[in-house]
C-alpha cells in the first residue's frame, strides 16, 4: 500500500529532489511556501487534516547564512517556529515527521567528523536558528528524525556550484576560500536519504548526511571547473587562488571544519553513500540535460 508524505518546501533544492526521487511505495503531497507557511499553526493544521499523510518531510528553511545575521526574526521564524509547529501538529496526529538541519549548528573547532551526539555550538544566526529549530523538534518528542546536512547545491535554485560555473565563466581569475573544510551534498542523493530514512520505520533521534568525502571551498571549486570544461558547461579555465576566509570576509562566521560524521545513518541505510566528486559530476550532467531540455 502507498505512503503519503507531505513535503514543506517543495519549491527549494531539496524539496525538489525529493518529488523527483519519491520511491513509488510513496505519494508525494508537495507543497511550497506559497500553499503552506510552516510557521502558521492554521495553515499546517489544514495541510494535514486534507492531506493525511503517513510522514511530514521538512525542507522549508531561511537558508541564506549571511542574511540571518540582519534578519535573525525572520530566521527564527522559519528555522525554530517553522519546526516546531508541525513537530506539534504531527505529533497530536500521530505522523512521523522528519526534520532537515545543517553542520552549521557545529563551531568547527573539532577538527575531525562530527558525530550525531557532539556538543553544538553554532557561531551565526543560521546555525543558532537550526539548532534552536532541533531543539524544540527533539522536545516536542513522538519520534522525530532530525538530518543534519551540509553545503547542498542541485541545479534548482541558487548554491555554489551555480555561483561557481556563473563567475568562472565571466573572470579570468577567481579568489575561493581554501581553510573552510566541510563535505558538498548534492540535494538529490539528501532526498534518497530522506526516502530512505522514511522507509526505516524505526529511525528516530538525530541523523547526518552528507556526500562522502570531505575537501575546502577552493577544492570543490577546481573539481566544478575541471568537470564543467569536461562537459563543455565551460569554455575557459578560469585561475581559481586559495585565499584563507580571513581575506574574504562575511557578515556570518563560518565553521572551519564542518564534515559530518555519518556511520550511523550509513549502517541504517545499508549504504556508505557517493564520493562527492562522483556526485558533483552527476549533478552536471543532469544540469546539462535538463538546460537542454530546458532550450
Ligand atoms: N543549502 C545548503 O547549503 C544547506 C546546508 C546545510 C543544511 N541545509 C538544510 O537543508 C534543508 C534544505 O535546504 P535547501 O538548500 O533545499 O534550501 P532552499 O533551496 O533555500 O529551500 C528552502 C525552501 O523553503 C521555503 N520556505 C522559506 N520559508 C518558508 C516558510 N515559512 N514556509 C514554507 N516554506 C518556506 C523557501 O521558499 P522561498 O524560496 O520562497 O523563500 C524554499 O523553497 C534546510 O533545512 C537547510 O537548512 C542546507
Amino acid at each position: 500500500m502507498m505512503s503519503k508524505a507531505l513535503m514543506c518546501g517543495a519549491g527549494g533544492q531539496l524539496g525538489q529532489e525529493l518529488v523527483l526521487t519519491c520511491p513509488e511505495q510513496w505519494q508525494a503531497i508537495p507543497m511550497t511556501r506559497s500553499m503552506l507557511d510552516i510557521a502558521d499553526p492554521g495553515q499546517v493544521a489544514r495541510a494535514l487534516d486534507d492531506t493525511e499523510p503517513a510522514w511530514v518531510i521538512n525542507a522549508a528553511a531561511f537558508t541564506a547564512v549571511d542574511a540571518a545575521e540582519s534578519e535573525p526574526d525572520s530566521a527564527h521564524r522559519v528555522n525554530a517556529i517553522g519546526p516546531e509547529t508541525l513537530a506539534l501538529q504531527c505529533r497530536e496526529r500521530n505522523i512521523r515527521f522528519l526534520h532537515v538541519s545543517t553542520d552549521f549548528v557545529f563551531d568547527g573547532t573539532q577538527g575531525r567528523p562530527y558525530a550525531v551526539d557532539a556538543e553544538p555550538n553554532p557561531l551565526g544566526a543560521y546555525g543558532r536558528s537550526k539548532l534552536e529549530g532541533e531543539n524544540a523538534v527533539m522536545a516536542v518528542g513522538a519520534s522525530p528524525v532530525v538530518l543534519r546536512t551540509g553545503w547542498v547545491y542541485s541545479r534548482h535554485g541558487g548554491n555554489f556550484v551555480k555561483t561557481m560555473l556563473r563567475l568562472m565563466a565571466e573572470r579570468e581569475q577567481l579568489s575561493v576560500v581554501e581553510d573552510q573544510i566541510g563535505t558538498p551534498t548534492w540535494a538529490r542523493g539528501l532526498a534518497l536519504a530522506c526516502w530512505g530514512l522514511a522507509d526505516h520505520g524505526d529511525a528516530s533521534g538525530i541523523y547526518h548526511w552528507s556526500d562522502a568525502g570531505a575537501c575546502s571551498w577552493y577544492d570543490f571549486a577546481v573539481a566544478i571547473r575541471e568537470i564543467a570544461l569536461e562537459l563543455g558547461l565551460l569554455r575557459q579555465a578560469a585561475t581559481l587562488l586559495p585565499i584563507p576566509a580571513s581575506q574574504y570576509p562575511t557578515p556570518a562566521q563560518r565553521p572551519a571544519y564542518s564534515v559530518l560524521d555519518k556511520t550511523l545513518t550509513r549502517n541504517l541505510l545499508g549504504q556508505p553513500g557517493d564520493h562527492w566528486a562522483s556526485q558533483l559530476r552527476a549533478m552536471l550532467v543532469d544540469l546539462q540535460q535538463y538546460e537542454k531540455h530546458e532550450l
